[in-house]
């Protein structure tokens, strides 16, 4: 089976290429490499027969009606977005434009060649903060919270749309907080590993007593392969990694499995709109797919560290000049130490 994958340089991507790959798909990967995406992520794969990679912009519609006629892909698996929240909150922009008007393009592509499946990687955070004991379902009320997850909840509306208007064969997941190798160290965890080791200071929003639900990615990718097998079109599947933890209480982990010192933690200022819980039911994937996310996050968080440990090059590459004004721009107003 032949996939084109936009955003395949990028960390989620880049894991599911990998994997989909060993499995014998043949992949063709979109990706306009920003700075969130990195051909390094993909050098297991490089050389391989059936894998080409394609530099461009998804929302550049000559170039993406002509891949899907050249290719001839039986699905899209559409990663391709900005997806840091907090990115999102300094400049918004990009956001708008890659993840609702790149999503349009790609759904017109899509139209037009008559593709078999469609499948939308999405975010538990279009669900917005949910009150325990509550599990968002995939019936709930889409209650998105920043530009980010906004920009998100857009996508999958339009989705929607193309599947209820044009019969489109897309399909929704919506997964919980992504961690594990080759993840860009703006996100938390792999930020806190890099302080930790790095003997830094740990910058914890708040209070630090904000839930997600960690899903370690190669669960994540199953869970796509086994969507695009099994899933329903039309349909959304939450994709939960059934770990939920307070953000102080996974970064009192870090320190504790990279021989790191709490009194590191430094409590900062919140992020503006900060969604308080994020908790997924993903009932409806199990029963439907069979699918069951398999590494815990005892497990899964020591075989992050250990890559982080061992790539020390890779780390350094991608902390380049715009990661640092990034950092500045991000942490600095809050007071941290670089
Ligand atoms: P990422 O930021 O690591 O990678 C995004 C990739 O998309 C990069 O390779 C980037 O170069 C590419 N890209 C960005 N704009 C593009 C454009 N206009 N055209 C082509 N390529 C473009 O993101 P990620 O964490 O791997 O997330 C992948 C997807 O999964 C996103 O859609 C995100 O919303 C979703 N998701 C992420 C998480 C998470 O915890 N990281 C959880 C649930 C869902
Ligand atoms: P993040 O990895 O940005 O994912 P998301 O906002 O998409 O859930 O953040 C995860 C949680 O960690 C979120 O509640 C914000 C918090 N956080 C911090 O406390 N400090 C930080 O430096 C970062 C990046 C995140």
């Amino acid at each position: 089976m032949k996939l084109l994958v936009t955003g395949g340089a990028g960390f989620i991507g880049s894991a599911f290429v990998r994997m989909a790959c060993t499995r014998g798909f043949e992949i063709i990967n979109l990706d306009k490499l920003t700075y969130a995406g990195n051909l390094e992520n993909l050098e297991l794969v490089a050389g391989s027969p059936g894998y080409r990679f394609v530099r461009g912009d998804i929302c550049d519609a000559g170039l993406v009606e002509r891949l899907l006629a050249e290719e001839q892909p039986a699905a899209v698996v559409h990663f391709a977005a900005e997806s840091h929240v907090d990115r999102s909150i300094l400049s918004p922009g990009a956001f708008i434009e890659t993840n609702v008007r790149g999503t349009f393009t790609l759904l017109e592509a899509a139209r037009k060649a008559r593709i078999e499946r469609f499948l939308h990687v999405s975010t538990d955070e279009v669900y917005g903060s949910v009150e325990p004991p509550h599990e968002s379902t995939e019936d709930d009320a889409l209650r998105p919270n920043s530009p980010y997850s906004a920009s998100k909840a857009s996508s999958d509306l339009l989705v929607r749309s193309y599947w209820v208007t044009y019969g489109l064969p897309a399909i929704v997941t919506r997964a919980s907080n992504n961690y594990g190798p080759y993840q860009f160290p703006e996100k938390l965890i792999p930020l806190m590993v890099l302080n930790a080791l790095e003997g830094k200071e740990l910058p914890v929003y708040g209070d630090g007593r904000q839930v997600r639900d960690w899903l370690y990615v190669e669960d994540h990718c199953r869970a796509l392969l086994a969507v695009l097998e099994r899933g329903r079109p039309g349909e959304v599947y939450n994709v939960g990694g059934n770990e939920s933890l307070e953000n102080i209480e996974v970064v009192r982990r870090v320190l504790a499995e990279t021989g790191g010192n709490d009194a590191q933690i430094r409590h900062v200022t919140d992020r503006p709109g900060h969604d308080r819980r994020y908790s997924l039911s993903s009932e409806k994937i199990f029963h439907e797919t069979g699918w069951r996310p398999e590494v815990s996050f005892s497990a899964g968080l020591p075989l992050t560290i250990d890559w982080y440990k061992r790539h020390p090059g890779w780390i350094e590459r991608v902390r380049t000049r715009e990661y640092q004004q990034y950092y500045e721009a991000n942490y600095g107003g809050r007071g941290l130490k670089r």
